[in-house]
């Protein structure tokens, strides 16, 4: 079976990684893949977002199903565009449609869904430049901290968690009337602070029928203890082990079932993953965020606990049939370590050999960042490689991906030390 997917991160590398070890031989095409998926599949330089160049690439290599990683080309149509297209029609699309994938494109959408839907959330009201005036107001009537979301995709970087009063309004004056984030805040959500801690929960639905796959928990922040700047994602793990039996329960009741029956009713058709970003309140889950897609680097540690054949999977999930699969998983603990160049997710350098990925290792190296240069293997991001462990626990785990990393080396290398550190 001839499969695409789209994107150049860990994400795809393991995507294509488990989909490799189907029992259904596949040709793999990674667009545009990095020096990790040129060992699995071909890899094209094309862009995710230029539709006519994939759609040539899909009949020049006989595609027979495309997987997408990334959220831009599902919030800008791509399944939409293989439907309408004659040549393209046939193709599964692993991806929601244009329609559903506006809950990651758009957080005002997405806070009216979980609203309609009754799925709790935090509290919000959303603005634009018109009303700019009812949101001085509203902030005033909120409590510290406040938190501020432009309402389109801003590349992870749209929402602000401000302290002040004073400054939380300048912060709105920037987004709706200063365009902070370009397009992307020129509508603003304003919402209620939820004090808690985060784990993501992810999906896989045809649109009827649904699977639940392993809870993780990722480490944005750059920094020990979970300081310094955002980046896309420092590391992961799972499942998450706070989430036990009860909590799991509650996220089934008050979350996923209200999501997938809320898509239904609403008419929003969906074939892919759904991946849930949810804050635990008390005993409480409330839904943070949806994402249309699988998280980066949470793919590198929910993939490989799952035992079921990914074609399969998806096979089923474009005929509908996901009632007829059963998932196996594995019990053991999976911890990602993102190794990332010096300075991300500020100025950072690219073309630094990486040494030392030939070594015997008891880990999966799951590039993100890299590129093939002559042959040898070059860091081309600020997220250089995810080093993927099992263990009994997360500890068992994080140290076998911590004696892997002293392997391995690039000019500059970091990474984080302490994660699983709110665990204990
Ligand atoms: P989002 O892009 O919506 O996931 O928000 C980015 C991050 O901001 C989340 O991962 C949370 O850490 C934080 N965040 C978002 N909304 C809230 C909220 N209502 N209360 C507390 N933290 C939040
Ligand atoms: N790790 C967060 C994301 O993929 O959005």
């Amino acid at each position: 079976m001839n499969i695409l997917i789209l994107g150049a991160g860990g994400r795809e590398h393991t995507i294509a990684w488990k989909l490799k070890q189907s029992k259904t031989p596949t040709q793999l095409f990674v667009a545009p893949g990095n020096a990790g998926t040129a060992a699995l599949a071909t890899n094209l330089a094309l862009s995710v977002t230029d539709f006519r160049a994939i759609k040539q690439a899909a009949i020049a290599h006989e595609i027979q199903m495309l997987v997408v990683g990334p959220e831009d080309p599902l919030v800008h149509g791509i399944h939409d565009f293989f439907l309408a297209d004659p040549a393209l029609k046939d193709i599964p699309v692993i991806g929601p449609q244009k329609a559903a994938a506006a809950l990651e494109g758009s957080k005002d959408f997405a806070k009216q869904f979980l609203t309609r839907h009754q799925i709790p959330t935090a509290a919000y009201q959303a603005f634009t430049a018109e009303n700019v005036e009812a949101g001085y107001a509203f902030l005033d009537s909120l409590k510290a901290p406040y938190v501020l979301k432009a309402d389109g995709l801003a590349a992870g970087k749209g929402v602000l968690i401000l302290e002040d009063l004073d400054q939380a309004k300048t912060e709105l004056k920037n987004m709706l009337l200063g365009a902070k984030f370009g397009a992307a805040s020129s509508r603003v959500v304003i919402e209620e602070f939820l004090d808690g801690i985060e784990l993501s929960c992810f999906v896989l639905t045809d649109g009827k029928n649904y699977k639940v796959l392993p809870t993780a928990k990722d480490y944005k922040r750059i920094g020990a203890g979970d300081t310094g700047l955002n980046t896309g994602g420092m590391g992961a793990i799972s499942p998450v082990p706070f989430a036990d039996a009860t909590f799991m329960e509650k996220i089934h009741s008050r979350v996923i079932e209200p999501t997938i029956k809320g898509l239904a009713k609403d008419g929003l058709p969906y074939k892919g993953f759904i991946f849930i970003g949810l804050i635990k309140v008390g005993e409480e889950p409330y839904v943070i965020e949806y994402n249309v897609r699988l998280g980066d680097p949470e793919t590198e540690v929910v993939l490989p606990r799952l035992q079921t054949d990914l074609v399969a999977l998806f096979k089923a999930v474009a005929e509908e049939q996901l009632d007829s699969v059963s998932l196996e998983i594995d019990p053991r603990t999976a911890t990602t370590v993102m190794s990332v160049a010096g300075g991300y997710p500020e100025a950072y350098e690219k073309g630094h050999e990486i040494q030392g990925l030939d070594h015997d290792t008891d880990s999966l190296l799951f590039h993100a960042g890299t590129t093939l240069k002559e042959g040898k293997v070059c860091t081309n991001g600020g997220r250089v490689l995810a080093v993927t462990s099992f263990g009994a626990d997360y500890r068992a785990a994080l140290a076998t991906s911590y004696k892997t990393l002293e392997g391995i080396s690039f000019k500059d290398i970091y990474y984080r030390k302490d994660l699983g550190f709110d665990l204990n």
